[in-house]
């Protein structure tokens, strides 16, 4: 599905707001719901002020979902573990935290659109195509703020699995980021001529 900047749009449930006791049926009642891909946040108590969970809990629920697993990794170090959570199948995709890592629950921090529309105009200038997603406080609101600044992929923990209903969760992010108008390209200047610049310094 297209949205208005012309870029498909991902939704990536964060595992973080599931229900824990439940997890091989959240995972796939979300995935029924229409999730494009699942975003597991593993926090080591360290690199951030929370624990979840680690690579058992990835391999355990792997066999039970078709989702490709988006892997934030918060943890410190991260290199001894990367091969492990490379067999679980994580792919790299460029992130913008629009809270301050940790917890699930915060409100979207705006200050970060300036950032995502910088890394909007970076990739597109390098015809780049990697995934540009913000985690963190996205609902549909600041969904829609997110897509405008140039984010295609929008991974949500309380908005989806804090829903009574997942499908109509997804389905409100996704209606949501077609409002988003894209965003207008600046007005090409004129180049400089030396009227333009003025009389040359003294
Ligand atoms: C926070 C995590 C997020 C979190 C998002 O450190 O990286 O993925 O689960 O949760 P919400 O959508 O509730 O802000
Ligand atoms: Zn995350």
């Amino acid at each position: 599905m297209l949205h208005p900047p012309g870029r498909r749009l991902t939704i990536a449930p964060s595992l973080l707001a599931a229900d824990f006791a439940r997890l091989k049926d959240e995972v796939q009642a979300i995935e029924a719901a229409g999730a494009d891909w699942l975003h597991l946040d593993v926090m080591d108590g360290h690199f951030v002020p929370n624990l979840s969970f680690g690579p058992l809990v990835l391999k355990a629920l792997r066999p039970h979902t078709r989702l490709p697993f988006d892997v934030h990794l918060m943890i410190s170090p991260v290199d001894p573990y990367l091969a492990a959570f490379a067999e679980a199948g994580a792919d790299h995709i460029l992130l913008v935290m629009t809270v301050n890592p940790g917890f699930g629950g915060q409100a979207f921090l705006p200050s970060q659109l300036a950032k995502i529309a910088d890394l909007r105009r970076i990739l597109d200038a390098a015809d780049h195509p990697i995934a540009l997603a913000v985690d963190g406080g996205i609902g549909p609101e600041t969904a829609r703020h997110a897509v405008q600044a140039g984010a295609d992929t929008l991974i949500a923990g309380s908005a989806l699995f804090g829903a009574a209903d997942y499908t109509a969760a997804i389905a409100a992010l996704r209606s949501a980021s077609r409002q988003a108008q894209p965003l207008t390209s600046p007005t090409p200047q004129a180049a400089p001529t030396p009227q333009s610049l003025g009389p040359p310094p003294a």
